[in-house]
């Protein structure tokens, strides 16, 4: 067709032009281990929660709430760019605690799932002069690719050291050489993708470091009590907030409520004061509706439907209990082979949080252990601890000193 195109002399399309692409690794992931047929593979590659069977079910609390949806809801006419507001304040007390407005200086609105929180907030930051993110390496790869579409530079800085901890002085110089036209990412929680989370001292120094930092602040939350508990994930995001004078939120419920593909986050904003909101509003708005008009409705309000419901949100509650209690017994027996396995100081994965660690493994030994053991982990040597159960832990162990001896 093009040639006979060219020959007639139309030359070629403008889409033509385009070059192709390099699938998402972390997406194209999900269909190799599709692809697999091979029984006892194991899938530890995207960030999905797993039971112990290996299943990643709805929420019953969710279950509930989209029951009562259907028996409530009355209506799909257009809500507007903001979305479910309902959804977006019953979320509010988790994330910021009591005052959950901080003195009516804290607003959002719904975005399609945790991504298109970042997107809204690496936009807005955009509008309002940043040119320049400082974020820590590694990352969820996502991140770099979202500024760098938005034409935003990036900076990085070593998120963690080689024992597995928070690199604090990393993070105190990147914010120490912000200028005016910088933000700072960071992650609230459950860091992605090392589980290195900060700890409560460390998030005391950096509130500091920010608060006398002319760089806005943008936290990142995707795995919201999926770490040590619903209270405590949210240190971090409440003591920076306590400090500053503005700063952006970006929250998914696509993990912490397994809501996965029904894309359901927020993008939190918060002012100086109460009257500065607005006009900050306006400006969220106005790129939403440039972008998707209007997030999709389900999700959010059967998120709204669980959190307005004492029984439903105690069901949500317990449900992430036990998701949480299990991800901590994997990374205690992963921790625990640690001299079965030397050189991967598996030992540091029981003081990780959320759903991922990384492992010091070469690119040859992550083809292998796909390859030759049926073991599907991102290229960057990390896993997603909830793919491992009673079932194939022991499996991939095994696998791990295959490949390491
Ligand atoms: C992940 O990092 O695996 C998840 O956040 C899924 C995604 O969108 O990349």
């Amino acid at each position: 067709m093009l040639r006979v195109a060219a020959s007639l002399g139309m030359g070629l399309g403008m889409l033509d032009r385009l070059q192709a692409q390099a699938p998402d690794a972390l997406l194209a992931l999900i269909k190799m281990y599709a692809a697999d047929e091979r029984a006892d593979k194991i899938d530890l590659g995207v960030g999905v929660y797993r039971t112990n069977e290996g299943d990643t079910p709805v929420f019953k609390a969710i279950k509930a709430a989209e029951q009562a949806l259907i028996d409530e809801q009355d209506s799909k006419s257009y809500l507007g760019p903001e979305g479910d507001l309902g959804f977006v304040h019953a979320l509010m007390p988790y994330v910021f605690g009591q005052d959950a407005t901080m003195g009516g200086r804290i607003e959002g609105m719904q975005t399609p799932g945790g991504t298109g929180a970042v997107r809204l907030a690496a936009a807005v930051a955009k509008a309002a002069g940043v040119t320049r993110v400082h974020m820590g390496t590694p990352s969820w790869p996502n991140h770099a690719q979202i500024f760098a579409d938005l034409g935003l530079e990036t900076a990085g800085f070593g998120h963690a050291t080689g024992e597995g901890a928070a690199n604090l002085e990393a993070v105190l110089a990147a914010i120490g050489d912000a200028r005016d036209g910088d933000a700072v990412l960071l992650h609230g929680c459950c860091h992605n993708p090392t589980g290195v989370d900060y700890t409560n001292e460390q998030w005391d120094e950096i509130a500091d470091a920010l608060a006398k930092s002319p760089a806005l602040a943008i936290l990142d939350v995707a795995y919201h009590g999926l770490g040590r508990g619903m209270e405590e994930d949210a240190y971090g995001v409440r003591k920076v907030l306590s400090k500053l004078d503005e700063a952006l939120v970006a929250y998914s419920c696509d993990k912490n409520f397994g809501m996965y593909r029904d894309r359901v986050g927020a993008l939190y904003v918060m002012a100086k004061d109460a009257d500065g909101l607005p006009a900050i509003l306006s400006n969220l708005n106005a790129l939403a509706r440039a972008s998707w008009s209007m997030p999709p409705d389900h999700g959010g309000a059967a998120v709204r439907l669980v959190l307005r419901d004492d029984g439903r949100t105690q069901m949500w509650l317990d449900e992430l209990e036990d998701m949480r209690n299990r991800m901590r017994r994997v990374r205690e027996r992963l921790a625990a082979a640690d001299n079965e396995v030397p050189g991967l100081n598996l030992s540091a994965l029981a003081d990780q949080n959320g759903l991922f660690a990384m492992l010091p493994l070469a690119r040859e030994q992550i083809v292998a252990l796909r390859e030759d053991h049926a073991v599907y982990m991102a290229g960057s040597g990390r896993i997603n601890i909830a793919g491992l159960h009673a079932g194939n832990t022991e499996q991939f162990i095994g696998a791990l000193k295959a490949v390491t001896s």
